[in-house]
């Protein structure tokens, strides 16, 4: 085996997220303007071989895990043979998407065949009128819909549902997400708020923290917390009387950049070392220019060298990155 990935901080890096598509079916205001963003052209985008050698190249280099994710990945054409290819990578021990869920009523099955074992889907609300004004799409039901499909599948539990969480919005799902946590076996997970959006209106005041979430909900449903693994995004609680479980993913009031074992690929081949980076490395260029594994490898390694010690979205002079959300890949 090869020497591991590590930062000048001495993380270990052992999880990828694999943007596949800038472009997104959904709007919603935590991340896109109502009139979409100017797209990649597709020859900046990677193909499939080009991904396929990229990940192939990290696993051997001890990343483990790799998470598909867009824009939104199901609207990348043959999305579910990208990840049966990336699925036979030897040495790849989890393949997750993480996707609005429009489209899982057409392919929940597929990428199931595929391979895909650990899905997260985005809702932020349960009512269809406030899920509308928030992704600017009347797509609940179908939604639901794709959701109900990947439940048929054993192997995709348990299904995470991600809620980003908006103060003067999402106070009043809490309790309606808890009880449909306690409901269906799925984790559903209350994400604060960054600094990605595209409309830049984020402000510390927009940022409905994790903890009063917990609060609200502890005080009808009490809850307890449970042990995870150090390099986890969420924190996860489970009800008091056993039926069902919470996470809390809180970047802003609580970061967790210290365990973090995170580099991400955009839909255009550059490698960001964080969310928050100010600078990627172009790995589309040596890939399309003859470069040998051995020099891809170097790039890679060089790059991650350099991950940032962590965010600063808290400190006075902060700047959001020029690319947003959905370009970076979530
Ligand atoms: P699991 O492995 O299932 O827990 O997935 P995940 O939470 O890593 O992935 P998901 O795509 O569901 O992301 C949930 C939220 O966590 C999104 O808003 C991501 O942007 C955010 N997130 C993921 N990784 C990081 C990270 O390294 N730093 C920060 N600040 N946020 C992250
Ligand atoms: N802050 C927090 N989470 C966000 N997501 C998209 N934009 C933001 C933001 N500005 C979430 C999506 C999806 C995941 C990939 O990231 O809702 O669940
Ligand atoms: Fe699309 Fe995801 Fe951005 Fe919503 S958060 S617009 S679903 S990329």
């Amino acid at each position: 085996p090869r020497t591991p990935l590590v930062d000048g901080h001495g993380r270990l890096i052992q999880d990828v997220r694999v943007s596949v598509t800038d472009r997104c079916n959904f709007r919603c205001q935590y991340c896109m303007p109502a009139e979409g963003l100017p797209w990649l052209e597709r020859s900046s985008v990677l193909t499939f071989e080009e991904i396929e050698r990229l990940v192939t190249l990290l696993v051997a280099m001890g990343v483990h895990d790799v998470r598909l994710t867009g824009g939104e990945p199901l609207v990348r054409r043959d999305f579910p043979a990208l990840a049966a290819r990336l699925a036979r990578i030897p040495g790849l021990q989890d393949l997750s998407v993480t996707t609005n869920g429009y489209l899982l009523a057409r392919d929940a099955d597929a990428l199931v065949a595929a391979g895909v074992h650990r899905f997260n889907v985005s809702i932020d609300s349960l009512q269809r009128d406030r899920f509308f004004a928030l992704t600017r799409r009347d797509a609940l039901p179908q939604v639901l819909e794709g959701i109900e499909k990947l439940a048929a599948h054993p192997q995709a539990h348990p299904i995470k549902i991600n809620a980003v969480a908006m103060r003067g919005f999402t106070e009043e799902e809490a309790l309606p997400f808890a009880r449909f946590a306690r409901e269906y076996p799925y984790e559903v997970r209350f994400i604060e708020f960054m600094p990605l959006d595209a409309d830049r209106n984020w402000t510390p005041d927009s940022v409905l923290s994790g903890a009063e979430i917990r609060a609200a909900v502890h005080a009808v449903y009490p809850l307890e917390e449970v042990p995870r693994e150090p390099s986890a995004t969420a924190r996860v609680y489970r009800f008091a009387d056993g039926q069902g479980q919470l996470g809390f993913i809180d970047p802003v009031s609580d970061p967790f950049c210290g365990d973090c074992n995170r580099i991400r690929l955009t839909a255009d081949g550059k490698l960001r070392t964080c969310l928050f980076s100010h600078n990627e490395t172009d790995l589309r260029t040596p890939l399309r220019d003859g470069s040998s594994d051995a020099e891809v490898e170097a790039i890679i390694r060089a790059a991650v060298w350099k991950k940032e010690l962590k965010h600063r979205v808290n400190e006075p002079g902060f700047v959001q990155p020029l690319r947003s959300m959905s370009a970076i890949g979530g």
